[in-house]
């Protein structure tokens, strides 16, 4: 496994490599659910690569950059471990030459609703950093995960609006066996915190959304934000959308998770 800081040692590494090369993007603290974007990488390419960078485009002002988690040495290790060829460990200074970027891109729309409303330039700084990334990796597929969906729809839209050349794909979110989807921000969360975080699939498992908003609200020390039924492509609202998508503070800590409908997505084919 090569891991390189600089853009033309990340140009020399990407020549190097014959055949299909899958990017995994990621900021970091990796756990387990990296660990199946890398493996589903493994599966649809010759060759991985996975960046390491926590992008400050992407964080509001009031929002954790400063404490995001940074674990670089157990993160090297998983990505050895999971059979990475490449690794990009860049410096700001490194994707940002010039600062922040004048030119940015916007997400439209979905920047506009649920997390986009909640984070206002959040996915405008996501599709930013990802385009960059694109850039500099040349990939021919770039895999994202489900956890993150509305992440997922924003840079499936920039490739098609922009006609991106990389092959996107979602991989399935990847849960602790009593349903907790795994998150870098997971590590913020008390013991007891821990236990409460669970109302977010358990309210997405509820037979519908004024259930699962109960369950939210009588959750102690949970601060529910929104549980909404949506089309996975706009995240308008929609009732017979194929995804259901929540998010609550736990304790200082904001989560989100979702949860994919494939029969009602049946339902909706003419
Ligand atoms: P990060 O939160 O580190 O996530 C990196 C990738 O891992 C994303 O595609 C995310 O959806 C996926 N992921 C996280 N938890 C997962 C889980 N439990 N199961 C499956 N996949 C999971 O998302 C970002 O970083 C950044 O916004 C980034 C795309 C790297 C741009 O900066």
């Amino acid at each position: 496994m090569i891991v390189v800081e600089k853009r033309a040692d990340l140009a020399a590494a990407r020549e190097a490599r014959a055949g299909r090369v899958a990017v995994v993007m990621t900021m970091g603290a990796l756990h387990e659910g990296h660990a199946a974007l890398v493996r589903a990488a493994r599966r649809s390419a010759d060759s991985v690569l996975v960046t390491i960078f926590v992008n400050p485009l992407q964080f509001g002002a009031h929002e954790d950059l400063d404490r995001y988690p940074r674990t670089l040495q157990a993160d090297l290790a998983l990505c050895e471990r999971e059979g990475t060829d490449v690794v990009f460990t860049p410096s700001p200074e490194v994707v940002y030459p010039e600062g922040p970027p004048v030119v940015r891109v916007s997400a439209g729309p979905l920047g506009d609703v649920l997390e986009g409303a909640r984070r206002p330039g959040h996915f405008d700084g996501v599709l930013t950093v990802v385009l960059k990334l694109l850039q500099l990796s040349r990939p021919d597929v770039a895999l994202f995960g489900q956890k993150d969906a509305q992440q997922l729809a924003a840079v499936r839209q920039m490739v098609r609006d922009l006609d991106v050349p990389v092959d996107v794909v979602g991989v399935p979110t990847v849960r602790e066996p009593d349903g907790l989807a795994l998150s870098s921000r997971n590590r913020y969360l008390s013991p007891q915190e821990r236990q409460s975080a669970l109302v977010l699939s358990r309210a997405l498992g509820a037979r519908d959304l004024q259930t699962g908003r109960a369950l939210l609200a009588a959750e102690p020390g949970v601060v529910p934000d929104y549980l909404e039924r949506v089309d996975s492509t706009t995240f308008h609202p929609d009732p017979a959308g194929d995804l259901v998508v929540v998010a609550a503070r736990v304790g200082a800590t904001r989560l989100i998770d979702n949860l994919v409908l494939p029969a009602a997505a049946e339902g909706r084919r003419p």
